[in-house]
């Protein structure tokens, strides 16, 4: 399906959702006026009509108008907007999930039976087309909608299709691991701090030494382990790239593998 042609829709128009609009905007997926998002307030739609997408207070315009409809509220809110939504899906909708921990057994049971349906775990790195992102297919999806999501979302991040018993692994790994790089920014920079140097250059230069790309080339089984294409690296990257020599002591928390010679710090 072309990109003009696809009519997208979000029930849900938060910072999850705005995340990924914002991606398919930039990658030109879609055309802005041929999306619709809906939310009971303005409170995050007036944003979405600055990007030139069409809002709506009314969760059955969106299914109305859409053939790809993204459900993105709260898991509480979910339900109702399911019973809601339920009598306007038809066998023609691609309805994908993100809302965390509602199983693609619970969308298909509160649709239609016929219902095409996929479950999207994405992260807040979306937001700034860094995510990372897996998904997974109900009965009623075929290829042809995993290769659609896959195309479009993956202008948002990395974007694997997977079984859907890895979506909740995701989140610790992925979601929740976002908050562990965080927090490990803010410590290298207090320790700067506690040097002497100003936080604000901490900051940046904490932020910039983390910027280590895990791209989906070399986290693929065919990347070369520890540099890929385009410089980007694989989350072992490190110890791949710097085997110890020994007695020269080993990388940061190498831990594995290691039989002898150099000293491991902090061990
Ligand atoms: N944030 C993350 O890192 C993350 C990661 C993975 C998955 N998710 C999932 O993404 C979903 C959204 O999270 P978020 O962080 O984007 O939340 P959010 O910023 O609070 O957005 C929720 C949106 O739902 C709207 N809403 C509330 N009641 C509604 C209803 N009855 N009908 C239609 N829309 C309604 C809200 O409207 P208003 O604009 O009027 O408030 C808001 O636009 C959650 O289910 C979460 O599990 C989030």
């Amino acid at each position: 399906m072309e990109a003009a042609e696809l009519w997208v829709g979000f029930v849900g128009a938060g910072r999850m959702a705005g995340g990924l609009v914002r991606g398919l905007l930039q990658a030109g997926k879609v055309p802005a006026s041929n999306v619709l998002a809906s939310a009971p307030s303005d409170k995050n739609l007036d944003a979405w009509r600055e990007l030139g997408c069409r809002t709506t207070h009314c969760n059955l315009e969106v299914v109305h108008r859409s053939t790809l409809v993204f459900l993105a509220t709260k898991p509480h809110v979910l339900p109702g907007v399911l019973e809601e939504i339920r009598p306007a899906v038809g066998s023609h909708h691609i309805v994908v999930s993100l809302v965390a921990g509602v199983t693609i057994q619970t969308l298909q049971r509160l649709l239609p039976p016929s219902t095409k349906v996929l479950r999207i775990m994405p992260n807040l790195p979306c937001v700034v087309q860094a995510g990372a992102m897996v998904f997974s297919r109900g009965s009623n999806a075929g290829d042809a909608e995993s290769a659609l999501l896959q195309n479009l979302l993956s202008s948002c991040g990395l974007c694997e299709e997977v079984p859907e018993s890895y979506i909740d692994i995701h989140t610790g790994l992925s979601g929740s691991g976002v908050a562990y790089v965080y927090l490990f920014a803010e410590a290298l920079a207090e320790g700067a701090v506690k040097m002497g140097m100003p936080g604000a250059l901490a900051s940046r230069i904490a932020a910039q030494t983390l910027l280590v790309r895990c791209g989906q080339d070399a986290a693929g089984d065919g990347g070369a382990p520890g540099q890929a294409e385009g410089g980007r690296l694989h989350a072992r990257g490190y110890h791949d790239l710097r085997p110890a020599p020994a007695g020269e002591g080993s990388a940061p928390g190498h831990r594995h593998g290691c039989r002898g010679g150099g000293h491991q710090p902090g061990v």
